[in-house]
């Protein structure tokens, strides 16, 4: 199958070396943005496609069978109108791919939806957390037991780094908020996820409730404040974005009533080595923990040695030291569960369905994501159920995203 990508930054550098792992996917096209003409390059060194760059999304559409959005938060509407366009002018595209989130809030994200639909497209929402080996080879294991004790009734998910690479995520108005969105979008669909009974539809469970908080606790600070004025150009005097979000969603088996939490908790201002994922599960009389800063290889690098590292980011995503004793992950797409959603979409576009993850899931990931801004804004519980909430979802927008955070987060 023929990819095209649009977006050639950081994500789609990952998304390179996850489909060198996958058979039969190749990179034929590229939208000319920056960075497209490096990623071409690099492409075709790896023989992973002719990654021809091309000057406009129509042409790269009628070029290509399925098209992979991984260009910024609030470019995505604006992005898939033109794919939708494509299409409609004759392009013959089997699917689309969006990265998370589906959009900065759910008017985008419905719209995201109905453009996909109107076009016939078949959808693909990456959320690679779902994919990974661990998460999904802990739910194989403990399926026998869970059968037989009962199911998890608490998880907790979590995903944390120092902060992001680019500009525009520390912009809440052009990000759509902060490590809330970020990351918590990952939390949130791992921890209903893995609560899930593996032999029930993905959305199975029914959410009763979400409580969340959030903070500014690093970057809010004048002298992180400062720092960040200087590198990145945003002001967290006047447009803050929170750097810590945590939660709790309360979800209800519909078949026996059961009440389970998932927790979740990201940040933006995690010290240790770089990106850490963490989640565990207790069920009755059995448990789970992952954490990815737990690699099989660590190296040590001395004082004295240090100078002679270049590029710490080789060692782990968005690392932090480069000397010490460092942590060190030889397959962080794999890890992640990058490889296996683009099996998972290659499978799914090739016989002509939706993904396993669809764009409807997405929107479901960002009413949860929403729901999670509105109880911190309100400083309450959020309750699920309730019809009335759930209509004033989907036309809010979070202050934080609206640039007025202040109020909140200073
Ligand atoms: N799954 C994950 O863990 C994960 C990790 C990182 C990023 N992401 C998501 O991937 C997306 C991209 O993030 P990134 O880190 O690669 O960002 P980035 O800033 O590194 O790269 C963005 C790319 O999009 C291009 N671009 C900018 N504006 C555009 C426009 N209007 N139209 C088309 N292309 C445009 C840029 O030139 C660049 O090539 C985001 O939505 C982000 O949330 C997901």
């Amino acid at each position: 199958m023929k990819l095209g990508f649009i977006g050639a930054g950081f994500v789609a550098r990952f998304q390179a070396v996850a489909i060198q792992q996958v058979r039969g996917l190749e990179i034929a096209g590229i939208l000319r943005r920056s960075g497209a003409a490096a990623l071409s390059d690099w492409c075709r060194e790896q023989k992973l496609g002719e990654a021809k760059v091309y000057d406009s999304i129509a042409e790269l559409a009628r070029n290509v069978d399925a098209i992979a959005i991984y260009a910024p938060n609030f470019a995505r509407v604006a992005v898939m109108e033109e794919v939708h366009a494509a299409v409609r002018a004759g392009a013959r595209l089997k699917g689309v791919i969006v990265e998370k989130p589906l959009g900065r809030n759910m008017a985008e994200a419905s719209r995201m939806v109905t453009l996909a639909r109107e076009a016939g497209l078949r959808t693909a929402y990456f959320e690679n957390q779902i994919f990974m080996r661990s998460i999904r080879t802990q739910r194989d294991q403990l399926q026998p037991v869970a059968r037989t004790m009962g199911p998890l009734t608490l998880t907790r998910s979590a995903e944390e780094h120092g902060g992001p690479h680019e500009p525009w995520f520390w912009d809440p108005t052009r990000q759509g908020g902060g490590v809330l969105l970020d990351m918590g979008c990952h939390s949130i669909a791992v921890g209903r996820y893995v609560l899930t009974p593996p032999d029930k539809d993905l959305l199975f469970l029914q959410p009763q409730s979400v409580t969340a908080d959030l903070g500014l606790l690093k970057w809010g600070q004048p002298k992180w404040r400062a720092k960040l004025l200087k590198d990145r150009g945003v002001d967290y005097a006047k447009t803050p974005a929170e750097d810590f979000a945590t939660g709790m969603i309360t979800y209800r088996n519909p078949e026996t009533g059961q009440i389970v939490k998932a927790q979740f908790t990201d940040s933006w201002m995690f010290e240790k080595q770089g990106l850490r994922l963490f989640m565990d599960g207790m069920g009755p009389g059995y448990a789970f923990e992952v954490n990815t800063l737990v690699s099989p290889l660590s190296v040590f690098i001395g004082d004295a040695a240090a100078e002679a590292i270049a590029d710490q980011e080789t060692a782990l995503e968005k690392a932090t030291a480069s000397r010490g004793l460092l942590a060190v992950q030889t397959n962080e797409a794999d890890l992640y569960g990058y490889t296996d959603e683009n099996r998972d979409m290659l499978e799914a576009f090739s016989a002509g369905r939706d993904a396993m993850l669809d764009w409807a899931y997405g929107l479901e990931v960002q009413r949860l994501v929403m729901a999670s801004y509105l109880s911190a804004e309100r400083g309450r519980s959020v309750d699920l159920t309730d019809r009335a909430t759930l209509a004033e979802l989907d036309s809010y927008i979070p202050a934080i995203q609206q640039g007025k955070g202040a109020a909140q987060l200073l």
